[in-house]
């Protein structure tokens, strides 16, 4: 879509938006330094959860890892950690792994370019944006799911941001209305607005600055854009997964870094339509000896799949050597299972463990 404004308009658009952020902006605690670190933080935070839970998370995190020094040389399991709570724990190891990119090859500082911004581990359009204009002034421009539903808004946009057909249009907008003077205030006023007026539920079209401009709110039909997404078709998938405990210690295996959850540890497992495998089969190759027992399947919806996870309990009194403690393997003490465990699939099958297992009377386990 071209923008078809004057010239006066845009600037007038500029304007009005920009006064309304600078009086009415949200006091969050990222917003008092412009420290490239802390903005760094906040976007990536920010990404995928509600700013209200991001606030808390965002302090504690800079008073434990106060610097990009402090972040690389951090443990991974502290900055786990850290994150508890913010979910999509892959940002977390990207952001460790950033940060020793910056004091391996930028001095210990951010890189001030787009282009080498947009080079670090996590940085995609958006957070190179969000960070590069904030923290550095650089006219870059940032499309989110609050810019997108505005820009839905304001021109009739029938395609939803989601679909990859579609980001073109937005982002194109975004570069022609960005205000190249105060491209971080510009970038912060178009989410804020999204966030806090132009919302997807009942829009306060009232306080809204640029509602003259609007042209669902013109023909009334605010709340049929943005369009919704089309949904993908739900897969299915079959796991099959093994808790095998030894002397009060359960074993443990970290996903891959191409898996779901990668690097988060979860019971070893299988997608049962890779492999012809068995549970047997599973314990087999881990070196473990018996034969696990059927305990029961939980299930879990990620987006458009629906993971169904049979769970096989299994004994043994001692542990083989191919099993010692490794980056990959570890046996991990039962008492306290839960806190290692933070992907949502993992814990429901710890549980159902615990469950099944201490039904039974004089449960081996
Ligand atoms: N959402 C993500 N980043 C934001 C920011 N800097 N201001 C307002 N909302 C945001």
């Amino acid at each position: 879509m071209q923008l078809e404004w004057s010239n006066g308009e845009l600037s007038n658009f500029r304007r009005r938006l920009l006064r309304w952020f600078r009086a009415e902006r949200r006091d969050l605690p990222w917003r008092g330094s412009r420290d490239p670190y802390g903005v760094l933080v906040s976007e990536v935070m920010l990404q995928q959860t509600q700013v209200e839970t991001v606030r808390e998370r965002w302090i504690a995190f800079m008073e434990r890892l106060p610097d990009l020094r402090a972040l690389a040389e951090a443990d991974e399991r502290e900055v786990t950690e850290l994150w508890a709570g913010l979910g999509y724990y892959s940002r977390a190891r990207r952001l460790r792994e950033l940060a020793r990119i910056c004091m391996e090859r930028h001095g210990g500082e951010l890189p001030r370019g787009a282009e080498a911004l947009g080079a670090l581990p996590g940085m995609g359009r958006y957070t190179a944006g969000a960070v590069g204009s904030i923290a550095f002034g650089l006219p870059l421009s940032v499309v989110d799911g609050n810019v997108a539903r505005v820009f839905s808004r304001l021109f009739l946009l029938r395609r939803n941001f989601a679909e990859s057909a579609a980001k073109q249009e937005y982002w194109a907008l975004a570069d022609a209305l960005l205000a190249r003077r105060a491209p971080g205030d510009w970038n912060e006023a178009l989410m804020e607005l999204g966030a806090t007026v132009c919302r997807p539920a009942s829009p306060d079209c009232a306080q809204c600055p640029v509602r003259d401009f609007c042209h669902a709110r013109r023909e009334g039909r605010q709340d049929k854009f943005p369009p919704p997404k089309k949904r993908k078709a739900t897969v299915e998938i079959q796991e099959i997964c093994l808790v095998t405990v030894c002397d009060g210690r359960a074993l443990l295996r970290r996903n891959a870094p191409d898996d779901w959850c990668a690097g988060q540890w979860d019971f070893p497992r299988f997608n049962v339509a890779k492999t012809d495998a068995s549970a047997i089969k599973l314990a087999k190759s881990l070196g473990l000896r018996g034969r696990p027992k059927e305990l029961g399947a939980v299930k879990h919806t990620v987006t458009h799949h629906r993971i169904v996870r049979t769970i096989y309990a299994l004994k043994v009194k001692s542990t083989p050597t191919t099993l010692a403690e490794n980056a990959t393997y570890t046996w991990h003490e039962t008492d306290d299972l839960e806190q290692q465990l933070h992907n949502t699939l993992a814990r429901k099958t710890w549980r159902l463990f615990q469950e099944r297992t201490s039904l039974e009377r004089n449960s081996a386990f």
